[in-house]
This record gives structure tokens, sequence and C-alpha cells, in this order.
């Protein structure tokens, strides 16, 4: 495995050679957010910037050109701002940190950047994801054509970069996979950690809230190293659980209840995302046990469905396959309103119980970047009209999975109360998630160290 520089020293020049020899790639880290005040939220870099750099500084750009040279602009050394905002790489280190051919302070952007694009003929930066990101660009090349007289030249075309980066992001190489593992890993503990919480809590007569547990994660997550949290943790106690973006609160977590926790750590600037759902007290009751494991089922399916070959939608449609005639033969459904089993997936009638899709991407975002179609097929659009809101809605060939891609597969199930609706089974919410790397033969699920069988979550809590 190449050592963590010379890997992304290889990424850029991979990256170069798709630009070509005319190109040029401009790419700032994320912006710092003020909170309030003189308060920032904690800073997180770039994640493309990232990939191309390792570089965790804010106030930092990069531009590649299309010869494999890469200049740095960072923050310079000093000392005054050191003492108050900590310690700061500077240019002239960052050349051997690096790798970089140039680096220059920040305050050099705008007076190197015509420079650099006189002669170039393709400007690439990522479209859409950083504000002003455009308009600074447009700055530097008015700069430029003020001095076509003197006989600069400027680049003929605007292309997005997240194109080939998304493209590169999307395959996970060894060195990727390995920091995912990790990060699965320590996810796994913090989550069987809450597991166990819970029930000794409750055994002990203790109140549970929520934000104990959700307390449980973030401290399992940071004691391994973690930075912090992959996105905001769900701890979603009893009726809660139905509610899919919930956040952890400050609920009652009662005896009989489930809990349906949705959180992952970011290790090194890797996400993780598991879910689990468990019964409070460390026994499922009749019916939570019935829904509980359909879901499983209907995982199950979707992680046979997942190998080099297959396509991303054929997880979703292997779980929606096992949900819709599971719903039918447990009466969340009823036959004689809904008909088949094939007039229910045709109907979408499972949807008001099972309304997201099963996975997406995984990787430094927990919603990575990388095209859901297939881009060898990108021509072959035909139309459908959906059956639930009569929208028109354009397919095209789903994307083909490859080794070393990375998805999160996580069904589920959410019953609000309402008419027709089995009572006892109302305000179950439940969701199984975990995290696959694909291989030829079929998937490597990296976030098994937090058990999912009804039989080990008990022993578990027991
Ligand atoms: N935790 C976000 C998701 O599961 O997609
Ligand atoms: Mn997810
Ligand atoms: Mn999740």
């Amino acid at each position: 495995m190449s050592t963590p520089s010379a890997l992304y020293a290889q990424r850029r020049a991979a990256l170069a050679k798709t630009i070509g020899p005319g190109g040029i790639a401009i790419l700032p880290t994320a912006p710092e957010q003020q909170r309030n005040r003189d308060s920032d939220f904690l800073f997180r870099h770039d994640s493309y910037f990232y990939y191309l750099s390792g570089f965790t500084e804010p106030k930092a750009w990069l531009v590649i050109t299309g010869d494999g040279k890469t200049t740095l602009f960072c923050q310079p050394k000093d000392l005054e701002r050191e003492i108050w905002d900590g310690y700061r790489l500077g240019p002239e280190a960052a050349l051997t940190a690096l790798g970089v051919d140039a680096a220059f302070s920040i305050a050099e952007l705008d007076k190197q950047l015509p420079a650099l694009l006189d002669g170039k003929d393709s400007v690439w930066y990522p479209f859409a994801t950083h504000a002003g990101l455009e308009s600074r660009v447009d700055g530097w090349l008015g700069t430029l054509r003020a001095r076509v007289r003197y006989g600069t030249l400027c680049p003929q075309q605007q292309r997005d970069l997240c194109g080939p980066l998304d493209e590169m992001r999307l395959i996970k190489d060894a060195f990727e996979q390995d920091v995912m593992r990790r990060a699965a890993q320590i996810s796994a503990g913090a989550h069987v950690r809450a597991m166990q919480l819970s029930a000794r809590m409750l055994r002990a007569g203790q109140e549970v809230r929520e934000y104990h547990l959700d307390a449980e994660l973030l401290h399992e997550f940071r004691r391994h190293g973690s930075q912090y949290p992959a996105y905001g943790s769900i701890v979603a106690a009893g009726a809660n659980a139905c509610v899919l973006h919930y956040r952890a609160d400050a609920g009652l977590v009662q005896s009989g209840d489930l809990v349906l926790i949705d959180a992952g750590c970011e290790l090194d600037g890797y996400a993780s995302d598991i879910t689990r759902t468990f019964p409070a007290n460390g026994q499922f009751t009749g019916p939570q046990k019935t829904l509980y494991e359909l879901v499983l089922a209907s995982q199950e399916a979707a992680i046979a469905a997942t190998k080099a070959g297959a396509r991303f939608t054929d997880p979703h449609d292997a779980t929606v396959k096992v949900l819709a005639q599971g719903m039918l033969d447990v009466g969340l459904l009823d036959k004689n309103t809904v008909g088949t089993l094939d007039d229910v997936i045709e109907k979408r009638a499972y949807f008001p119980f099972y309304m997201h899709r099963t996975g997406h991407w995984l990787g430094m975002d927990v919603h990575d970047c990388g095209a859901y179609t297939e881009p060898s097929e990108i021509g072959q659009t035909s139309e459908r009209k959906d059956a639930l809101t009569g929208e028109v809605i354009k397919n095209r060939p789903a994307r083909i999975l490859r080794s070393g891609m990375v998805l999160t597969i996580e069904p589920g199930i959410y019953v609000r109360p309402a008419p027709g609706v089995p009572e006892h089974f109302h305000n179950i919410g439940i969701r199984i998630e975990d995290d696959a790397i694909v291989t030829n033969t079929g998937c490597e699920l990296i976030t098994r160290g937090v058990p999912v069988s009804v039989a080990e979550i008990e022993a578990l809590m027991r």
C-alpha cells in the first residue's frame, strides 16, 4: 500500500492526465462557517480537496495543471495567529510535507491565478459546490482578458471538476477501504455500547433519555480517535423512530419500546453509517419481532443482490419484493384492497411504510459522490409515469456495481397509526443499515461488529 502523501500525488497525477495538457483545475477547500458572532462551527475540510491533498487546514486552494504540476495556496506562517488558532503548516513546509511543486500564501491567490490560467485551453472547477467560486474564476479570467493585447491567452472552456473526481472517488482504493473498515468497526462498537447501556439503565430502574445513548455513541467515537460523527446522529425512541430525520433529543426511552439508532463516526475523512433497531429493555415483543425479522429478511435479499456486475437498483428491488410480500403476509397491507404482490410493487402500495431508497454511496461524504446511472449507457433513456404521483420519470440504466464501490444497505419499515393498520404495529419504526464494499463475488459487510439478528441482540443486551 502506498504511503498517504504518495497516494495523493498519484491521484493528482491521474486527474492531470484526465484534464489533459491544456487543462487547469482549481479547487478550494471548504469555507469556515460562522456559528454566531466570533464562534465558528468546527471546521471540516472539503472532501474533493482532501482527496487530492490530505490537507485539513482552512483557507487553502489547489491548482493542478495538465502537465502534472500542483500549486498550493495556504495560510502563511504567522506567530501571532498561531498563538490564538494553532499551528499552520505554511507554504515552505508544504512543499515537502504535501509533495506539491509550488506553494504560496493564500494572499497571493489573485495575483498568481491569471498567470497560471494564461495559455490553458480549459479551466476545471467544481460547479454548484462553493458559493462565489464561479465569480472568482470570472475575475481571474477578466484580469487575463484585459491583457490580451500583451499576448495573454484565455481558456476557451469551463468544465465541471466534479465529473472526473466523482468517478475517481466512487472506487475506493485499498487505503480508503482500510480507513473505512476502521471507521465501521468503531461505529459498530458504539452501537453495541448504546444497546447495552439502554438495557442496563432500565434494569437499574434509571430514567433513560435519548441523549444518554447519544452520549455513549459520542464517547466511543472519540475515544477511538474519530474526529466527529459523520452526520447528525439519530437516536429515536418509540414513535420517534417513524420520523426519518429525527435527531437525538430528550425523548424518554421506555421499557417495551424499540430504539432506532442511525449513527456513524467519521475517521480521518471517511464516514461510516450504521442503523440498528433494538428493544430498549433487551427483549423484543411479538409484533416488534415480526416486523424486525421482515426487515432483516429484506436486507438479506439486498445483500445477496450486491455484487460486481449487478445494478445499483438491484438491492433496492430485492428489498421491495421481500418487504411487499411481508406486508401482505402480516396484514399491514390488505390483499383485498391492494391486490397481488405484483400490484403492490407496480402501484408502490408499500410506500406508506417504506418511503426511502435502500442505499447510497458511502465514502468521504456520508451520501458520497458518484453517478447513480451507468455512464456507458447514458443514451439509453426511456420514460415512465409514476403510479403514485403521475410524474413522468426518466429511466436511465442504473449504475453497474464494480469491485471497490462502497454503499449502504438500509431497508426499513415505519408504521404510523392510520385507519386499517393493525394496532399492534402502530408507532413501530425499524431500519437496519450496514455498509458494504462491493467485491467480484458479492460484498463485504464492514459493520457487522454490531449484531443484527434478534437472538444476538437479545443475548448482547441480557
Ligand atoms: N444516516 C444517513 C443515511 O442513512 O442515509
Ligand atoms: Mn445511510
Ligand atoms: Mn444511516
